[in-house]
């Protein structure tokens, strides 16, 4: 079976099931202060898991909710079954599903679904991104002053973010914080945001965001330069243009 279209009738069916509870009463749980977690989460990520388990025995899985299952090939699916919980424990519509394919140590495929919007992000390594079948290309916006960029941080982590934040306010002509790193990285990579950058994100958050941003001919790195490490979970990713900008401001604060 091809992983991506794989990946991509998966997301959109988990994005469903979300949709279906958006206006149910919900569970809120709290997994460390602010950071929440709802029945929805834990639904979506059974129903990945499962079909997973079911098409691709020997992969191995590391899923947001259920951790790592270890299994006896090269492939593993890397799981957020729901990016952006606040948003979706307050109905705010930004928030998606993104599943990973990575073949040894490599992610090869990526798809990120929003289904409020409908939009359904996928990129093959090598064969570029799509916005539900169009093909994407990331902005070419050449200076940070004329840049509509995006961050994300816990809110108990402002104070780290809150002088980067200050920082992109003066020379950037927007900055946006929209609560989904997933979709943030797919809005970069379909030309809405010119960048976008976050600390302490985990590889689920990160894997697909970032593949369909290079696929989209853009960037995406470390924060202060150099390759994206998927286990450290810090990432900047650009249009590429801005990069190099986007590094020198935020290590200039
Ligand atoms: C969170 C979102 C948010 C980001 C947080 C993430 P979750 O993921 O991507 O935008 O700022 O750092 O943890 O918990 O909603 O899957
Ligand atoms: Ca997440
Ligand atoms: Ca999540």
């Amino acid at each position: 079976m091809d992983p991506l279209a794989f990946i991509v009738a998966l997301a959109r069916d988990a994005g469903a099931l979300l949709c279906e509870r958006l206006d149910d009463p919900r569970e809120v749980t709290q997994k460390s202060p602010r950071d929440l977690v709802t029945d929805a989460d834990r639904a979506s990520e059974a129903l990945i898991v499962g079909r997973i388990r079911q098409a691709f025995p020997t992969a191995s899985i590391l899923g947001e909710e259920s951790g790592i299952h270890r299994g006896t090939g090269d492939e593993r699916f890397i799981v957020d079954p729901l990016d952006g919980t606040t948003n979706y424990a307050h109905r705010y519509p930004l928030f998606c599903v993104s599943i990973a394919y990575e073949r040894a140590g490599r992610v090869e495929a990526g798809a990120v679904y929003a289904p409020v919007l409908d939009e359904m992000y996928a990129a093959r390594r090598g064969f570029g991104a799509t916005c539900n079948g169009a093909s994407i290309r990331v902005s070419t916006v050449r200076a940070v002053s004329d840049a509509m960029v995006c961050t994300g941080f816990n809110p108990a982590g402002y104070a780290r973010n809150g002088a980067y934040f200050a920082k992109l306010s003066d020379h950037a002509q927007a900055v946006r914080r929209d609560g989904s790193a997933a979709l943030d990285l797919a809005f970069v990579a379909a030309g809405r945001f010119d960048a976008f950058w976050e600390w302490d994100l985990k590889a689920w958050d990160v894997a697909a965001g970032a593949l369909l941003i290079e696929e989209a001919g853009g960037v995406a790195g470390a924060i202060g330069g150099g390759v994206l490490d998927l286990a450290n979970g810090s990432i900047l990713g650009s249009n590429g243009l801005i990069q190099a900008e986007m590094v020198g401001l935020l290590g200039s604060v």
